[in-house]
């Protein structure tokens, strides 16, 4: 299905400037401090950074869950005032629904978001997508009885059910062991191909970032502001990707921010 926009913007998430403090019981928890991202349409962006830094509130932000303090949030170069429905999202440990299949789960969001699918088209659609992760023939499953790395996958699928313009991604592939993260990554690239989206992925794992972005977003340790960015300059996106020398440099030059970002290394000035 072809995406059409109104007018062509330079990038399709715009953060600037972002800031935002929680309200809490001992006062406010600033966790945002100078925020600046900007993805291209069909770019896909992974934001990396010490633990409990504001990742997560950042997808919010995105989502329209939550509203800055300071600083604007632009999805197609409108500001973002309230929920979005052209967000989808996927998490850790996806949520699923025990006493709905596995297909009746990923048409769950078709069921609360409006949609012009009729009820045939929107079975088709979670049909296509399950096959597209390689879940043909779980349809009719009950969520437990899949694998973790088989959830995950329907969750993807029920995050892109309704054709999201934005899909982020926090950290989804964490729990799972090292060989089906591998997969997923690769099912992801696939997915990408026949379902472009504009991709934000929260991840703490690095290697995971270059393979699957073409950016990486480094942030500071909390209140985060953007730290460090890094242009992932490759069409190779074939897993061996990950053992090339390039890669190799990628990898430590991420490293030293993340050490800077959790204060373990001086920032000395030249984040490059
Ligand atoms: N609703 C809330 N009210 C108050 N404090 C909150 C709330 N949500 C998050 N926080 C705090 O804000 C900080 C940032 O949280 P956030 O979940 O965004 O971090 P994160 O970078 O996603 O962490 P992790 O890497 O562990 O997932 C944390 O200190 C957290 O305790
Ligand atoms: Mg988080």
């Amino acid at each position: 299905m072809v995406k059409r926009y109104e007018s062509v913007m330079e990038n399709l998430i715009d953060i600037r400037g972002v800031r935002h403090a929680y309200k809490t019981a001992s006062g406010p928890l600033p966790v945002l401090d100078g925020l600046d991202i900007s993805v291209p349409e069909g770019g896909f962006t992974a934001v990396v950074g010490p633990s409990g830094c504001g990742k997560s509130t950042l997808t919010k932000l995105i989502a329209g869950l939550l509203f800055p303090d300071d600083g604007d949030v632009f999805l197609q170069g409108k500001k973002v005032t309230s929920p979005r429905a052209t967000v989808g999202m996927a998490f850790q440990n996806p949520v699923m629904l025990e006493w709905r299949t596995v297909l009746k789960n990923v048409m769950l969001p078709l069921e609360i978001v409006p949609t012009q699918l009729s009820r045939t088209e929107q079975e088709d659609r979670a049909r296509y997508l399950l096959a597209l992760v390689g879940l043909e023939g779980f349809e009719d499953k009950r969520p437990s009885e899949l694998s973790g790395g088989m959830r995950q996958r329907a969750s993807l699928c029920r995050a892109l059910v309704h054709q999201p313009d934005v899909l982020i991604l926090d950290e989804p592939f964490g729990a799972l062991d090292a060989f089906t993260r591998e997969d997923l990554w690769q099912i992801m690239h696939q997915v990408k191909e026949k379902e472009p989206f504009t991709g934000v992925l929260i991840t703490h794992d690095l290697r995971e970032s270059i393979y699957l972005a073409d950016q990486v977003v480094v942030l500071s340790g909390r209140p985060a502001r953007t730290q460090f960015v890094l242009d992932v300059k490759t069409d190779n996106r074939d897993i061996e990707m990950l053992y090339t020398p390039q890669t190799a440099d990628m990898l430590s030059t991420l490293r030293k921010q993340i050490e800077i970002a959790q204060g373990r290394s001086p920032a000395a000035g030249d984040a490059t």
